[in-house]
C-alpha cells in the first residue's frame, strides 16, 4: 500500500495525524516536520512556498497515495501550488471560519487565531469575505505559542500570562465561539479553556481535513500494521521527538495508549 503523508512546519501536525490515526488505524504513514525552518508564520510568503514545495518533494519520493498538508500557514502561503505539481490528492487546511460563525449563537462574535503569516494572506480575507456575512469575525495572531509548542513549553505560568495580555483588549463576554486556526495551538486548549468564558466554543479544522483525506483515499483501505516513518527536514528520524506530544494528545482527549 502506498503510504499516507503528513507535512507540517514543526509538531503541529501531530493533532491531525492524530486523528487520522483514530480513524485509518491500519495505514502507513509519513510525518514530515520541518522543524530546521520552524516557525513558517513569520517568514514571507515565497520562502515558505518554497520550503513547503521542498518538503512535499521529497514525500513525493515515497510515492504516497495523499499528502495532508497539516499546516495553515504552508496551505495558505502555497496549496495551489503544490496541487499543480503532483499527480496524487494534496489537502490542505484553512482556520474554521464557517463553522465558527455556524456555531457562535445569535448575536455572538467570532474570533480567530492563527500565525502572523496565514492572517496577513490574502486565502484569509477571501475566506472571511465569503462566510462573515455579518460582520462578527475578528482575528488576532498568536504566534509566539508556535515556537513554545516546538520547545514542549506548556506551564501554565508561561502560557497564561501570554494569553491574557494578548486578548486584554477583546470583550470576551462578546464571543461565541474561536476558532485555533493553527495545529500548533491545538496542545494549547486547555490553556485557552481557562482563560474563556466558560460557554464559548473552541473550533478546529482537524476533524474536517482528516474527513477531507478519507475521501480522497482508495475504497480498499490497508489491513497492514499500522507504520509511521518520521522526517525531520529531509532526514529519518526515531520517534522520540515526536512521541511526548502524542502522549499530551492522548491525555488530552482520555486515551492511554497511543
Ligand atoms: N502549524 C502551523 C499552522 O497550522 C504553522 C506554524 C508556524 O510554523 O508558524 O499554521
Amino acid at each position: 500500500m502506498h503510504p499516507i503523508g503528513f507535512f507540517d512546519s514543526g509538531i503541529g501536525g501531530l493533532s491531525v495525524l492524530h486523528e487520522a490515526l483514530k480513524k485509518l488505524p491500519n495505514e502507513h504513514f509519513l510525518y514530515y516536520a520541518d522543524s530546521d525552518y520552524a516557525p513558517y508564520g513569520v517568514r514571507p510568503k515565497s520562502e515558505v512556498r518554497d520550503l513547503l514545495l521542498q518538503a512535499l518533494d521529497f514525500l513525493a519520493e515515497r510515492d504516497p497515495q495523499a499528502i495532508v498538508v497539516a499546516c495553515n500557514t504552508a496551505t495558505s502561503a502555497a496549496i495551489e501550488d503544490a496541487r499543480r505539481r503532483y499527480a496524487f490528492p494534496v489537502i490542505g487546511m484553512e482556520p474554521a471560519v464557517k463553522p465558527a460563525v455556524a456555531a457562535a449563537g445569535p448575536g455572538k462574535r467570532v474570533l480567530v487565531f492563527a500565525t502572523e503569516l496565514t492572517l496577513r494572506e490574502e486565502k484569509f480575507h477571501h475566506l472571511v469575505a465569503r462566510v462573515d456575512t455579518e460582520q462578527q469575525v475578528d482575528y488576532q495572531p498568536l504566534q509566539e505559542l508556535v515556537a513554545w509548542a516546538e520547545r514542549f513549553e506548556f506551564s501554565d505560568d508561561v502560557i497564561l500570562p501570554y494569553l491574557r495580555h494578548k486578548l486584554a483588549a477583546y470583550d470576551l463576554s462578546q464571543y461565541g465561539a474561536v476558532v485555533l486556526g493553527c495545529t500548533h495551538f491545538i496542545f494549547f486548549k486547555s490553556a485557552f479553556e481557562k482563560i474563556l468564558p466558560s460557554g464559548v466554543k473552541i473550533l478546529d479544522g482537524n476533524l474536517g481535513t482528516v474527513n477531507n483525506l478519507m475521501a480522497k483515499l482508495p475504497r480498499a483501505l490497508s489491513a497492514g500494521p499500522r507504520v509511521v516513518e518520521w522526517f525531520i527536514s529531509g532526514r529519518a528520524v526515531g520517534e522520540e521527538r515526536f512521541l511526548p506530544y502524542l502522549e499530551r494528545l492522548n491525555e488530552a482527549s482520555g486515551e492511554t495508549q497511543s
